[in-house]
């Protein structure tokens, strides 16, 4: 394939030097001439293994040039990978008016050719910058229609400084996203041969993946930080507790717990993140994200309340307040919590929970229903039916099996507020609603 690649940076540089390695006629474009040059001369720009060794071979096989002139790089290609900077304003929003700027140069030139183009944004941007900025500086410039009268996808880049070519051609996945199927093929035929997971998504989700993966890893480095910091306090090596952490895939470095929901609750984590926060306070350590996981715990329990008194009912019932499902431990649970909240604002609740109606008759957490919340066990109703026919409102609070076929048995007023995801979501329109999604 003839591709061009604007932006002679770490990411462009890269898949530049990749892609001519695969077979492929690159033509570079940057506004810096000297970057320009350096590549016309089959030298890198940039410092990364492989690299120089991959564009000097594909210069000497004629199979690599660069030039300042947008114009002359669209004709000469059939795809265009831009992959300019995406730098921080200073108040921290995000700066894309150089991919507008390349989007328009890319424009002016499409409207002069008749041969269907495809555009690839590698750079990383928020979600919405596809429809928001791309594609009116594309359509504007060129007179045709996206998706239409020239291709477009987003296509997100996941190489590490220091191993760039490595994680090209072993990437953790590809995503693309676009908004046709002929698009993602064009772009997934770059990576056939290479063994990782494909994607092919909305340009949403697409751009949201790129910035749920960098702040994750952000995330991930903070954490590691501040046990680090806790255990070097304690006299406690923190390489080999991370080493046990990180040999457990089943809990630790897993999907469970990332799954959007609900606030977490129970008799562990609240507690035990409470007290290892405050043994950091008497160890004079400053460990702003551990403390900072119980507030972002209360604001979900806050958007909770949102999502149901939004709806301006009063009446509602609630299925499952034990934190999960096939437990009646009501310790901590935040689903009880948001019973209380709705008590005290003078909504009509009722309850069922068959866990807990059980153990309410037997079981150790009876005297805690029966003493603790009693105002909450007074709420449990008689049966299923008398609960659902109750609310106005009705929130799934947990997800036992039992309450996925709710949708089907609601009236056709009800509203159904889900805090677990059940898979019938479909069913009811837009009186469903979801805490996250
Ligand atoms: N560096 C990384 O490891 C990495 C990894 C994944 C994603 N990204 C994302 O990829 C994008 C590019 O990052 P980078 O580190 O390669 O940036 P960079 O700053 O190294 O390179 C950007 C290049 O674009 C050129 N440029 C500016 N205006 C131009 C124009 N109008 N036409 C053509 N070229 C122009 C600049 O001269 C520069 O050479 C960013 O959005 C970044 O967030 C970077």
């Amino acid at each position: 394939m003839e591709i061009s690649v604007f932006g002679m940076g770490y990411v462009g540089v890269v898949s530049a030097a990749c892609l001519t390695n695969d077979g492929h006629t690159v033509i570079g474009v940057d506004t810096n001439e000297t970057k320009a040059d350096l590549v016309n001369a089959g030298t890198s720009p940039v410092i990364e293994k492989d690299v120089a060794f991959f564009l000097s071979t594909a210069h000497a096989e004629a199979k690599l040039s660069a030039t300042t002139n947008a114009a002359e790089a669209v004709a000469a290609s059939s795809l265009s990978l831009v992959c300019v900077g995406t730098p921080s304003r200073k108040n921290g929003s995000l700066n894309t008016s150089i991919v507008e700027k390349v989007c328009k140069e890319i424009g002016a030139a499409l409207k002069l050719k008749d041969a269907y183009h495809c555009i690839v944004i590698r750079s990383t941007m928020l979600p919405g910058t596809i429809h928001e900025v791309v594609i009116p500086a594309l359509e504007s410039s060129s007179d045709k229609k996206a998706g239409e009268g020239f291709g477009l996808a987003i296509n997100p880049e996941f190489l590490r400084e220091g191993s760039a070519v490595y994680d090209f051609y072993n990437p953790p996945k590809t995503v693309i996203g676009s908004l046709n199927a002929r698009d993602a093929d064009l772009v997934a035929a770059l990576y056939r041969g290479l063994e990782a997971p494909l994607f092919k998504v909305s340009i949403e989700v697409a751009e949201m993946t790129k910035y749920t993966d960098n702040v994750w890893h952000a995330l991930k480095v903070a954490y590691g930080n501040e046990i680090g910091n806790i255990c070097k306090a304690l006299g406690i090596d923190s390489h080999d507790v991370m080493d046990v952490f990180c040999q457990d895939t089943k809990l630790n470095i897993s999907p469970t717990y990332l799954k959007p929901g609900f606030a977490f609750g129970g008799s562990c984590l609240p507690k035990d993140l409470r007290a290892l926060n405050y043994k950091a306070q008497e160890l004079d350590l400053s460990v702003p994200l551990i403390k900072s996981v119980s507030e972002s715990n209360r604001t979900q329990i806050e958007r909770g309340i949102e999502i149901i008194t939004a709806h301006g009912k009063k009446n509602v019932s609630f299925f499952g307040i034990s934190f999960k499902s096939g437990t009646d431990d009501l310790r901590e649970s935040p689903q009880v919590e948001l019973v209380e909240r709705l008590i005290g604002k003078g909504y009509k609740i009722k309850i069922y929970d068959k866990n807990v109606e059980m153990a309410k008759l037997v079981g150790g957490n009876k005297e805690y229903i029966l003493q603790v919340i009693p105002h909450i066990s007074d709420l449990i109703g008689e049966s299923f039916d008398d609960v659902l026919a109750h609310g106005e409102v009705i929130v799934i609070g947990n997800s036992e099996p039992e309450f996925h076929d709710i949708p089907k048995s609601m009236n056709a007023t009800q509203i159904l507020v889900d805090l677990v995801r059940i898979p019938e979501r479909d069913l009811i329109g837009d009186r469903y609603d979801g805490v996250n999604w």
